[in-house]
């Protein structure tokens, strides 16, 4: 191997590392972008907050984006995180606001096989943005008229970074056809939601593998610079070095249990 694909290599594997704590992106300003989605996420999460008065926030992370709504949120206000690494993390956030934290995640692939640890009916908002949930559990711990608001990563984005990789693609499960289905079926009313497709915009293939350091589930599950290195030289050359745009899926939705 060349001088030069060492030394390529090299970089890309200085970029893999642990996974940061929390839910932290800063370390790929500037070197990665992802469309803005057309919808207003904030004002519709705000909105929300202001006429609610029993919160559960799912897969908080460490609390990053739940706290940028601290000035909104009701004294009730409970979260769940899944990620063992993040649990004390988002203790440590959202304790000092009087922000419970319960150690619950629906897995990925079947959400549906774990209860939430909450009674029926315990809250008349249900936040989730980006994490995985069983919309039969959600109707159930949501009050009658109560809300569910989510915003999901849409999985039809990988078949084309599993190609770029050489890795065999997956069938997309989290679609926004599929969720507003699967909402329905739970007994809750689909009342709003959109979805979109953007792009991503890598500056090289380095700021690439950093992003997949970050999202090791939207990687193919056995990905390492070094078990990918064939793969990656290729999308270097074929991108002359520079930037790497790949499609970008997101939807939202929001639903009600009926009164
Ligand atoms: C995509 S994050 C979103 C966090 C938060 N809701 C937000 O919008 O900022 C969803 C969940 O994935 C968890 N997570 C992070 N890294 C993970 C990993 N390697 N495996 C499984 N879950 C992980 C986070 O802790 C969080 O609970």
């Amino acid at each position: 191997m060349t001088g030069a694909r060492q030394e390529l290599l090299a970089r890309w594997r200085a970029e893999e590392s642990e996974q940061p704590e929390g839910w932290d992106f800063s370390a790929l300003d500037g070197r990665m972008w992802a469309d803005p989605p057309p919808w207003d996420l904030d004002a519709i999460w705000g909105e929300a907050l202001g006429a609610a008065q029993h919160v559960l926030d799912m897969g908080t992370g460490g609390g990053e984006h739940l706290l940028r709504f601290r000035a909104l949120l009701p004294a009730d206000v409970v979260a769940t995180e899944g990620w063992p690494p993040n649990v004390p993390v988002a203790r440590k956030a959202l304790e000092p606001h009087g922000i419970q934290v319960t150690d619950f995640g629906a897995p990925d692939h079947d959400p549906d096989s774990a209860p939430m640890p909450f009674p029926e009916g315990r809250f008349d908002l249900v936040l989730n943005r980006h994490e995985a949930y069983s919309p039969r559990e959600v109707a159930r711990v949501l009050a009658p008229g109560g809300v569910l608001l989510t915003q999901q990563v849409g999985s039809g984005e990988l078949p084309e970074l599993h190609a770029l990789l050489g890795a065999e693609p997956e069938e997309p499960t989290v679609t926004y056809d599929g969720f507003v289905a699967d909402a329905k079926a739970a007994g809750l009313r689909v009342v709003d939601g959109e979805e979109f497709t953007g792009a991503y915009r890598f500056v090289d293939v380095a700021a690439l593998v950093a992003y997949l350091q970050r999202v090791p589930w939207q990687a193919p599950e056995d990905f390492s610079v070094d078990g990918y290195a064939d793969a990656l030289l290729e999308l270097h050359e074929r991108s002359a070095g520079g930037e790497i745009a790949l499609t970008q899926r997101r939807f939202w939705l929001r639903a009600r249990r009926p009164a």
